[in-house]
């Protein structure tokens, strides 16, 4: 190959997964900071900038992964208003955002051209109906066409699962065939500032990109020509990651070095890379529950399978196993599987099992694109909890494992143990009062809070700082309530300009998660960010979605208020 070959990233160099396992339980995602900081900068070479990485909120939406990209400033690219929810919640600013789905909600296109963000169509019936809803405004945001070209110089090594990931093929459904933009944009009085393309998913080719910046340098050009303002070229993402050894995929660095020489410099360049940056930054720490034989061929099975890693079934896609010591599992005749009923939950065939025990912890490399995003809750699994690798070599835990499951699936639990034919009994008052809580019934009338810092971050986002004391040690629900509420009033009042409580608002639905006991009797740190406001018949209804510096407390308020 004449390109520097992408290498493994050195996950068990940094980490000890027998005593990370016996510290935070098994599994557990672990994403090292260092890997995509460094990936981020090395594709920020290329782009000039990190606010012109996209990072595909589809590759991995954990709120670990986007809050680590927000921190250094990186943009996302989004599919849905949930995952510009996500990106934005966050703090991945609003003009860092790039929306780009097959079905597009034209309210949403419209709102983010409008805010300063990227929208990248490729559908010109909606294109037609976006240029109706924005009739002489005027938008600070930039309008991408998504192109399809009529070449396809496609893989360098040929597998079967790749017809499901070459986006950018000739035959495919995205992109405007290239053949057909001077007509497109002869229907347009729209103005667009961009061409984009994306070639497809785990890209081993380089020819491929090469031929992609060519091409477009080469479209834009001749638009400008015709008297068009194409200022911006995103080339999508699709550079591979090995996830074996013997899979060729170019360096990240030499894909940058191969494509800064390509660039036009009337022309600025954004990117969308998945794989290329998270891939490699994420592993999956597992544990062997327990080693079954039959008929010769041992099956060791772990606690995680292909209910996060359903990439392995789907498109027969193994990861690198490793042990402790960062050596991969040895070969042999054995396999690893997930703990699913499912005969096609295998992680791994061609094994050697011998010295795989119960409880021996092993990493699942290059586990950061795909994976969590396509997770499924088969046989009532949900996904694990998520570990942050700070670049000083301290872990700690940014989310719970997933609770969803049990608030959706209450029926999981027994609720048969209701006697339908008893008799109704009165419960004699004095008994009551002795099995009523006095805190909750008389003591945390007491609770007090004061407002120590409260910030007004960015538009529609609150930092608050308070100052709690309570008879009990911890924050309980109603107090907390009481916070949250009447934070969230001050920031509703706040953005829509109020100078005082003149208006009334109200609780309409309210999701809360305490994964743990938060202390009372000192400060209290959460932020609050606000969605944009709905007219429902002479309402106004917001979402407050709040969540504590500390991670473990999180939810959101629906508040209805007059208009
Ligand atoms: C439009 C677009 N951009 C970027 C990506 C990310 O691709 P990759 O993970 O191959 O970098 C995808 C993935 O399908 C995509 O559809």
């Amino acid at each position: 190959m004449k390109y520097e070959k992408a290498s493994f990233a050195d996950w068990p160099k940094t980490l000890d997964i027998d005593p990370i396992k016996e510290k935070f339980g098994s599994p557990a995602w672990i994403i090292s900071e260092n890997q995509l900081t460094e990936n981020v900068h090395a594709y920020a070479k290329f782009t000039g900038d990190n606010r012109r990485i996209f990072y595909p909120v589809k590759t991995n939406p954990s709120l670990t992964v986007l809050q680590l990209l927000a921190k250094m400033g990186a943009g996302a690219d989004c599919a849905s208003q949930l995952e510009i929810n996500l990106a934005l919640f966050a703090g991945i600013e609003l003009k860092n955002i790039s929306y780009n789905t097959p079905v597009q909600d034209i309210q949403i296109c419209a709102s983010l051209l409008r805010s300063g963000a990227n929208v990248v169509m490729d559908d010109l019936n909606a294109i037609i109906e976006l240029q109706d809803s924005l009739k002489d405004i005027s938008f600070p945001g930039k309008l991408f066409l998504r192109v399809n070209l009529p070449e396809y110089i496609g893989y360098s090594n040929k597998n079967d699962h790749q017809e499901l990931m070459a986006h950018g093929h000739k035959s495919s459904k995205f992109g405007i065939p290239a053949e057909d933009l001077e007509s497109v944009m002869k229907q347009l009085t729209l103005p667009v500032s961009g061409l984009h393309v994306h070639v497809g998913t785990q890209m081993d080719n380089m020819n491929s990109f090469e031929h992609a910046i060519l091409n477009l340098n080469d479209l834009a050009e001749k638009f400008n020509t015709a008297g068009h303002g194409i200022t911006d070229v995103n080339l999508g993402g699709g550079l591979g990651i090995p996830f074996g050894s013997g899979q060729d995929f170019p360096s990240l660095d030499s894909w940058c070095n191969t494509m800064i020489p390509l660039k036009n410099k009337k022309l600025t360049y954004s990117v969308e890379p998945g794989h290329a940056l998270v891939g490699n930054a994420v592993a999956l720490l597992t544990t062997v529950q327990t080693v079954k034989e039959s008929r010769g061929k041992k099956w060791a099975i772990v606690d995680v399978g292909t209910d996060q890693l359903t990439k392995v079934t789907l498109l027969k896609w193994p990861h690198r196993i490793l042990h402790g010591s960062g050596d991969e599992l040895l070969e042999g005749n054995d396999a690893i599987a997930g703990p699913l009923c499912f005969a096609g939950d295998t992680l791994k065939e061609n094994i050697k099992a011998d010295n795989l025990l119960k409880g021996t912890p092993l990493l699942i490399a290059e586990a950061g694109a795909y994976t969590f995003s396509l997770s499924n809750k088969f046989n009532g699994r949900t996904a694990p909890k998520w570990l942050l690798l700070k670049p000083n070599g301290e872990l700690i835990q940014t989310m719970e494992k997933e609770s969803v499951y049990d608030e959706i699936h209450h029926s999981r639990y027994d609720w048969s143990i209701t006697d339908h034919n008893g008799i109704p009994q009165l419960i004699d008052l004095k008994l009551v009062n002795q099995l009523s809580s006095k805190y909750l019934f008389k003591t945390c009338e007491a609770d007090h809070f004061e407002y120590v810092n409260v910030k007004n971050e960015r538009t529609h986002y609150y930092s608050f700082t308070v100052s709690t004391s309570s008879a009990v040690d911890f924050i309980s629900m109603p107090f907390a309530i009481r916070i949250i509420g009447d934070a969230t009033i001050i920031s509703v009042l706040h953005s829509e300009g109020h100078h005082q409580k003149d208006i009334s608002i109200w609780g309409r639905k309210l999701t809360m998660d305490c994964y743990e006991q938060l202390p009372s009797n000192q400060q209290f740190q959460f932020t609050i960010s606000l969605s944009s406001t709905l007219k429902k018949g002479n309402q106004s209804v917001t979402v407050a979605r709040f969540k504590s510096l500390c991670n473990k407390f999180s939810g959101s308020i629906i508040v209805s208020h007059e208009p």
